[in-house]
């Protein structure tokens, strides 16, 4: 464990149980402290790693043994987090999205390259075999020339299940802040980043009411679109329609479909590592299912974490980048302007596709 890069987890909220268990199996990285604005939180995420250290936020910032910040607080507090890691001299990995809005995502971006520090960001989800094996497809251009794709999420909303969900419907929330992550960090992962956006978006109720916990039944004010769809236009021209909701209660649409002029493709839940790929060929006329054929297996998150230390050994850039974040939050804002403009908008910023993740890989690894 000499090497490993030393972590420093702030916000130890629902989400950090899930890093707490993939991180200790992955040899190149190591937790040595947890801090969270409620302190009782921090101590009781402390105790469930021997010699993992509960701190105060700033302490931990400081701190000598951490080399990387995990940002697991709420969306409205990634970028203020992450740009006090980067001036105490941290990388910094953070979960989805990189920040509430673009202007704080290229502060974050800017302090990163003037510090020469790394900025990673979830979901790391498309790291695993189900979106990997789709790419690799694609890639070797099994479904020829990439048409269109579509994206659909839809959910009640997870003020049923989340204690505290009442961040999930502020600026940095809504089902496109939220859930969008997952499927356009996968669409710019299997087609190439957006360059043109058009939307239209509703909120249909003005306030929820929390479903579990020792607040249920409090209702608390909306003040974000909870429906969203959009149509994107993939800088090779592809065309993607996105659904994007908090306002339905089940739907049987497929999550991600790929389309192309030799066929198509079924992509799995890229809230989700893995699931199976399908392939129509329009030569076979018929749905077949495909072996894994890219991926990390067995992914969890914190696989983007580790490919971080990994890259930064290596030297070279890593997958879950706060280049593709930033370009995945662009394309979310803009789609929302488009939404309240009623025009197409230009995204202004582009990104590269991530390197494949070759099967049999493993994130500490390289
Ligand atoms: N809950 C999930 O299933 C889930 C899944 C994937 C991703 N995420 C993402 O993970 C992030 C956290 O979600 P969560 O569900 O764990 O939220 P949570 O509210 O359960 O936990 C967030 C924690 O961060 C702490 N915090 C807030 N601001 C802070 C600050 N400035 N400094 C230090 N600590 C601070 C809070 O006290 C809290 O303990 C969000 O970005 C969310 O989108 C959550």
């Amino acid at each position: 464990m000499g090497d490993a890069m030393r972590i420093g987890v702030v916000g130890a909220g629902n989400i950090s149980g899930a890093y707490l268990r993939t991180l200790p199996a992955l040899s190149n990285v190591s937790v040595t402290a947890v801090a969270d604005l409620d302190h009782s939180r921090a101590v009781a995420t402390a105790s469930l790693l021997s010699g993992l250290r509960a701190l105060p936020v700033s302490e931990l910032l400081a701190d000598d043994d951490v080399d990387l910040v995990l940002n697991l607080t709420i969306p409205g507090a990634h970028a203020s987090v992450a740009l006090a890691a980067l001036a105490a001299g941290k990388h910094v990995y953070g979960e989805k999205p990189l920040a509430a809005s673009t202007e704080s995502g290229r502060a974050v971006l800017s302090a990163a390259a003037d510090a020469g520090l790394r900025v990673g960001c979830a979901p790391d989800t498309v790291l695993g075999t189900g979106t990997q094996t789709a790419r690799s497809l694609l890639d070797a251009g099994d479904i020829g020339t990439p048409v269109a794709a579509t994206a659909f999420m839809v959910a009640p909303g997870h003020e049923r299940w989340h204690p505290s969900p009442e961040f999930y419907y502020q600026p940095g929330g809504g089902p496109l802040f939220d859930m969008g992550p997952y499927y356009l960090t996968a669409l710019v992962t299997l087609l190439g980043p957006v360059r043109r956006v058009v939307g239209m978006a509703s909120t249909p109720r003005a306030s929820r009411v929390i479903g579990s916990g020792p607040r249920a039944g409090v209702s608390f004010d909306v003040s974000v679109s909870t429906h969203v769809t959009g149509v994107l236009e993939h800088a090779n021209g592809a065309l993607s329609t996105l659904v994007m909701s908090f306002d339905v209660w089940a739907g049987r649409l497929p999550r991600i479909e790929v389309y192309g002029t030799d066929g198509s493709l079924s992509v799995p839940d890229p809230n989700g590592f893995d699931g199976e790929v399908s392939i129509f060929r329009g030569s076979d006329g018929s749905w077949a299912p495909v072996a894994e054929a890219g991926g990390y297996q067995g992914a969890a998150r914190g696989y983007g974490v580790s490919d971080l230390a990994s890259a930064l050994v290596a030297g070279v850039p890593h997958r879950a980048s706060g280049e593709l974040a930033y370009h995945v939050l662009d394309v979310m804002e803009s789609l929302l302007a488009a939404a309240a403009s009623g025009g197409a908008v230009e995204v202004e910023s582009t990104c590269s596709r991530p390197a494949p993740v070759p099967l049999g890989a493993r994130p500490d690894a390289p």
